[in-house]
């Protein structure tokens, strides 16, 4: 939205009643401070002609490519060792960046920029073949020829002072459009709740909190990516703009034109308000490029193995007896729960960093009652700080030259539930290893994870964007510069900040962190969870959707709040998102304050029953997730992958929204609709099982399954072994027979704990021979693991 622009949101304003009246009309108050700091420090956008590349005049070959000039424009291009190709325009080269993990890639030294036979240039690399014609027309095609992306020549206009000319990460709006194969389908973008698969429409890239909830309908939310990933028959390729800026994406599917030769292409555009063009491009299968995004921006968390459990969460505890009571009601009930998160009612007056001790007189005393029982205790962390002189966190902070200053110097403040608040710049070394050092506090209270929330930054808003006014100073790693450029990346900073505190102060622990808000790269850090996710139909559906198109953003661990943030759901919702959350990689019930419960036994005996049930089968999944976690840090492969993981071709699977692969060896069929009782499944080609009736079916195709309330359709994969704890203890291997005449495959990465040790993958390989299935470990003569055979 322009600066000039003021807006009433009904959703703030319901929200704002909600916390009260005082804090409602400081927020008014704060919106206004936030609208006015903009109106005097930024410039109105005028109207400029837009600047185009203009025609080539020449290139330079260099080391991996070149560079072709234009009349008033350069582009790089450059290939990286593992194929990625990196395109910047006007002179911007891949750093800085908040995306890349490792800083810039080594090049492919056999890719060299050469004169193609049209006047325009190529590059030539093992995975794909670049083209750049004479206007600036930049093509990626397979190594076969077929086109996947066409980049259209891109328009700058520029910025007061002509910053954008100079190539500098200005002010300067840029747009640029793209054409991809009629038959293509859009993800990714960040975690978008009408997803997985993006329809026509306007995507804005810019976090923000929905306030108060979201459905489907909801765009954007708070975690926002300039990353498509785009499928089609021809290949599979993902695109990253790498700017951090605010922008908006919009896009096309194509139409094919039933043999008449007419196809109309996909089509997407890419305006940012500034900050640099430039672009990475991977090509190849859909694990190809997910694997190369991860060698690009990171490896993500392995959390430690108790974060694969399931995990119960709410606003409003209150105190520590009914956190006992809670605990005690899982216990006794005989369910396994891994966690219990403790929300912003346990602080002191909502301030971070503090603990209520009149509710909460002893936390450490119960974080180790708890642990005995073998639940851990998380404790939710925001950014905003009270802004209250004699606040310990505050008076160090400030000492620290720590909080977001405005353009002439003052603290920035906004209005959060403790009341009137600073923020941190975590785009500054110093105030993240600051900050990463205050959780010793939390790790003394006994928490053994941290779920970081509120940190799109939100500051509540009575009318207009409900965050730092677009002027704030941002340090951006000593380079400076202002929130339009730091917004994006305020909430991957703080997790960062978390992380590596975190790591500093355990180094013998991999920490237990997700947040909130982040974007491209915050897998480093740790997940993510829905936010808050409207209880209803609609939301279990938009659940699956943010699962599946942040995990090919390469953000692997996420899940909903079960249940549903707001209202109450039927005792129905709330287990088919109960069995839904039983196989995503965060399991957690969560509610807000004024929100019913959302503990397995307060919808009746039959839903206590079927959640039992799904609890059981997730603890004895267990090393299965365990091992999913270790293969997506080490391949990028997400543990919840779209059925068309392996068949991308299969255009019928593309257009599956409503199924999931969990690995490469289940195939979970969640109920996503009321009052049903059986559903249609899609297969992806092969044998598949029923796990709950031994039922062998071939795919592709589509099979109408039961899917009673005491259970979800899951098919195995056959040939699939699949590491499962044992009725005994240990890990049992759970093999399904390869179909006739088939062989079938399966890993394990065995790993209890909570340490940095790398343990092996252990493959295991299965065939058929003399009427009996056989199961050979890679590299080892003995199994050493009970196999139990089911199928064939
Ligand atoms: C935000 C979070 C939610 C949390 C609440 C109170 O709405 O998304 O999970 O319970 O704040 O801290």
């Amino acid at each position: 939205m322009d600066v000039g622009d003021v807006v009433w949101s009904s959703k703030w304003v319901a929200s704002l009643r909600a916390v009260g009246s005082a804090q409602g009309l400081r927020s008014v108050r704060s919106a206004w401070r936030r609208h006015r700091a903009d109106a005097v420090a930024l410039p109105r956008q005028g109207a400029t002609r837009a600047r185009v590349p203009g025609a080539a005049q020449g290139a330079e070959p260099e080391p991996g490519g070149g560079v072709v000039r234009f009349a008033r424009s350069s582009l790089r291009v450059r290939v990286a060792a593992g194929g990625a190709v990196f395109c910047g325009w006007d002179g911007a080269g891949p750093e800085p960046s908040y995306a890349l993990a490792g800083g810039v890639p080594e090049v492919d030294e056999r890719a060299v920029l050469e004169p193609d036979t049209d006047g325009g240039w190529r590059v030539v690399s093992e995975r794909v073949l670049v083209t750049v014609s004479r206007h600036g027309t930049v093509e990626f095609r397979t190594p076969g020829g077929v086109v996947l992306r066409r980049d259209l020549p891109p328009r700058w206009w520029e910025a007061p002072g002509g910053q954008a000319a100079t190539g500098a990460a200005g002010a300067g709006r840029w747009m640029q459009r793209s054409e991809v194969a009629a038959d293509a389908r859009f993800f990714g973008l960040g975690g978008r709740a009408a997803g997985p698969r993006l329809r026509d429409g306007e995507y804005r890239l810019w976090n923000t909190d929905p306030g108060g909830s979201f459905e489907p309908g909801d765009d954007p939310l708070y975690i926002t990516m300039p990353v498509q990933l785009v499928v089609a028959d021809a290949g599979t390729h993902l695109a990253f703009h790498d700017n951090t800026w605010d922008g908006r994406v919009r896009l096309w599917e194509g139409e094919e034109g039933a043999g008449s030769g007419h196809d109309r292409p996909g089509r997407c555009e890419v305006r940012m308000d500034g900050g640099p063009l430039r672009s990475w491009v991977l090509v190849g299968t859909p694990a190809r490029v997910l694997g190369g995004w991860a060698a690009l921006t990171g490896g993500a968390a392995v959390p430690p193995a108790w974060a694969l459990g399931y995990q119960h969460a709410r606003w409003g505890f209150g105190t520590e007896q009914e956190v006992r009571r809670v605990a005690a009601g899982y216990r006794e009930r005989g369910l396994a729960l891994s966690a219990l998160h403790l929300d912003i009612d346990h602080f002191r007056g909502h301030r971070v960093f503090t603990v209520d001790r009149e509710r909460f007189a002893d936390l450490p005393g119960l974080a180790e009652e708890l642990r005995a029982q073998g639940t851990r205790l998380v404790s939710i962390v925001d950014p905003a700080v009270k802004a209250e002189p004699g606040l310990a966190v505050y008076d160090a902070g400030v000492r620290a030259g720590a909080f977001v200053k405005d353009a002439r110097g003052r603290e920035v403040r906004g209005e959060v539930w403790p009341g009137e608040s600073v923020y941190p710049d975590f785009t500054d070394p110093k105030v993240r290893s600051w900050w990463g050092g205050l959780y010793e506090e939390r790790l003394a209270q006994g928490f053994a994870g941290f779920w970081h929330d509120m940190n799109e930054p939100v500051s509540f808003a009575a009318f207009g964007d409900p965050t730092l006014p677009r002027s704030a100073r941002h340090a951006l790693e000593g380079r400076g510069g202002d929130h339009r450029e730091a917004h994006n990346v305020y909430g991957m900073q703080m997790a960062r900040a978390g992380y590596e505190g975190l790591c500093a102060l355990r180094p013998g622990e991999r920490p237990f962190t997700f947040s909130r808000s982040g974007w491209a790269g915050m897998q480093r850090y740790g997940g993510t969870w829905s936010g808050d996710v409207a209880t209803g139909w609609p939301g279990l559906r938009a659940s699956l959707a943010l699962v599946l198109g942040l995990g090919l953003c390469g953000v692997p661990y996420s899940g909903p709040d079960v249940g549903g943030f707001t209202g109450s759901p039927s005792p129905e919702l709330y287990l088919r998102w109960f069995q839904l959350g039983s196989y995503l990689p965060l399991f957690r019930t969560h509610a807000a304050i004024a929100a019913g419960r959302r503990e397995p036994w307060e919808f009746g005996a039959e839903v206590l029953e079927h959640a039992r049930a799904a609890l059981r089968e997730r603890e004895r999944l267990l090393p299965y997730f365990m091992t999913l976690a270790h293969l997506a840090h080490r391949t990028g492969a997400p543990y919840v992958r779209p059925v068309w993981w392996r068949s991308p071709e299969d255009r019928a699977l593309r257009d599956c929204e409503d199924a999931f692969l969990l690995g490469d060896a289940l195939l979970v069929a969640p109920v996503l609709e009321r009052g049903a009782d059986r559903r249609a499944v899609r297969l992806p080609r092969g044998r598949w099982y029923d796990t709950a009736t031994g039922r062998a079916y071939e795919g592709p195709g589509q099979v109408l399954l039961d899917a009673p309330l005491s259970r979800v359709p899951v098919l195995a994969r056959a040939g699939a072994v699949i590491p499962v704890a044992g009725a005994e203890g240990g890990v049992e291997l759970e093999v399904w027979a390869p179909a006739p005449g088939r062989t079938g495959s399966g890993v394990l990465v065995p790993d209890a704990g909570d340490g940095w040790e790398q343990p092996p993958v252990v493959r295991f390989s299965t065939r058929w021979r003399e009427g009996v299935v056989e199961v050979e470990r890679e590299g080892a003569a003995e199994v050493g693991h009970r196999v139990r055979l089911l199928g064939g």
